[in-house]
């Protein structure tokens, strides 16, 4: 006999790509993560009715709603999950937190660095997760642990590239990301915040940086392709590149670390493995490894399939999930939370403010 689990009504905001994701996520994480918690579909909202009428038969969403105002504010929900373009994750965050629910949102946080910090104020007292799920890559999170155990020695270049081939044709690109006012900004949000997100959880703060913009497209007013130097807190020296403009790529989302010990490199494309290369071996036997990080005793191998079985980019936001769920029952803080995703808007508005300046910022804090 199943154990009475404690039920959380969803309520999802939005129901495109990521929106498929979010749901699969919450029909399969009691699959692979032991939780009190068993998340139930009650609501998807959007604009089109049609739309959501299929959405609904095909993920199991009980209904469906047109008005996320009505919905945030309504009782029988205990969770609101934000997965509409950046323009909207402010107002639905902020009147979520204030109907006392758990807030779940998407990535980038915030159009801006001053909406960014009001809706980290505005959840400070309720759970709270924004879907940076690259950290739950088994690979990535074995790279994390690899790091906190020294196992690279000191830290010389982080290295980052986020490439895809998404923009490259103006003609097809003209959806909300391609707008400033819907997305804030362009390849530095969508696809920068990501790389960011990981350096800071991998390599720590970034203090100084310089960086450049470059819009291929004259009528477009958001960024296609982004390029960073910084420096780390730990001394460390660091780039980023993120492009839509690098045909050759379809989401290369990887970071290569060099340290005095090794290196480590991770690219999304296959993201069942992590390089490694170890420079305490004998010189003659020094190579590097590609070691396929499926178990044993590799993080979420015991949540997933047997060793050498791989698994997909849904497992990333599976992990995330059955994290936040674990955090929710031991009343802990999850991360990355809002707070860490401010650090992240930090990061982009410097960014930013860097390219437009064409000058070295110092982060402040
Ligand atoms: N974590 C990740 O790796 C990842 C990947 C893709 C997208 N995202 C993020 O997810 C969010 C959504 O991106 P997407 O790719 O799913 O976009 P999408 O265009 O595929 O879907 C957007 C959805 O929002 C809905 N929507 C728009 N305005 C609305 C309104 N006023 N009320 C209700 N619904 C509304 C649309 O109907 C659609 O269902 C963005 O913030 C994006 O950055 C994150």
């Amino acid at each position: 006999m199943s154990e009475l689990k404690q039920t959380l009504n969803i309520a999802m905001i939005g129901h495109g790509f990521i929106g498929k994701v979010h749901s699969n996520a919450f029909h399969q994480v009691g699959h692979f993560f032991q939780t009190p918690f068993q998340p139930r579909l009650k609501v998807v909202c959007g604009r089109d009715r049609e739309k959501l009428e299929a959405v609904a038969s095909q993920w199991g969403w009980e209904e469906i709603a047109t008005d996320w105002r009505t919905v945030v504010d309504r009782k029988d929900i205990q969770v609101v999950d934000i997965a509409v373009p950046n323009v909207l994750h402010a107002p639905i965050a902020i009147a979520a937190a204030a109907a006392g629910k758990i807030v779940l949102c998407e990535k980038p946080l915030a159009m801006s660095l001053d909406e960014a910090e009001r809706m980290a104020a505005a959840v400070r007292q309720v759970p709270n997760l924004v879907w940076f799920n690259y950290r739950r890559v088994p690979a990535v999170a074995f790279a994390k642990m690899l790091l906190s155990e020294g196992r690279v020695g000191q830290i010389f270049h982080y290295r980052a590239l986020y490439l895809n081939q998404s923009g490259s044709n103006p003609t097809k690109a003209s959806g909300w990301r391609y707008q400033r006012a819907v997305a804030g900004s362009g390849t530095t949000g969508d696809l920068l915040s990501h790389s960011v997100d990981l350096a800071l959880d991998l390599n720590g703060k970034i203090t100084e940086l310089m960086a450049m913009t470059k819009t291929f497209v004259p009528a477009r007013d958001v960024d296609d392709a982004v390029v960073v130097m910084a420096r780390f807190a730990n001394g460390s020296i660091g780039s980023f590149e993120a492009s839509r403009f690098a045909p050759g790529s379809r989401n290369r989302n990887s970071f290569e670390i060099n340290g005095s010990q090794g290196m480590l490199r991770f690219n999304l494309e296959n993201l069942n493995n992590l390089e490694i290369f170890d420079a305490t071996e004998p010189a003659n036997l020094q190579g590097i490894r590609n070691l396929l990080v499926t178990g044993p005793n590799h993080p979420y191998a015991e949540n997933f399939w047997k060793p050498g079985h791989i698994i997909g980019y849904e497992h990333t936001f599976i992990a995330t999930l059955g994290d936040f769920l674990g955090a929710l029952a031991r009343n802990e803080t999850f991360h990355p939370n809002f707070e860490d995703a401010l650090a992240v808007q930090r990061v982009l508005d410097a960014v930013q403010r860097s390219a437009d300046s064409k000058s070295w910022l110092t982060l402040e804090g």
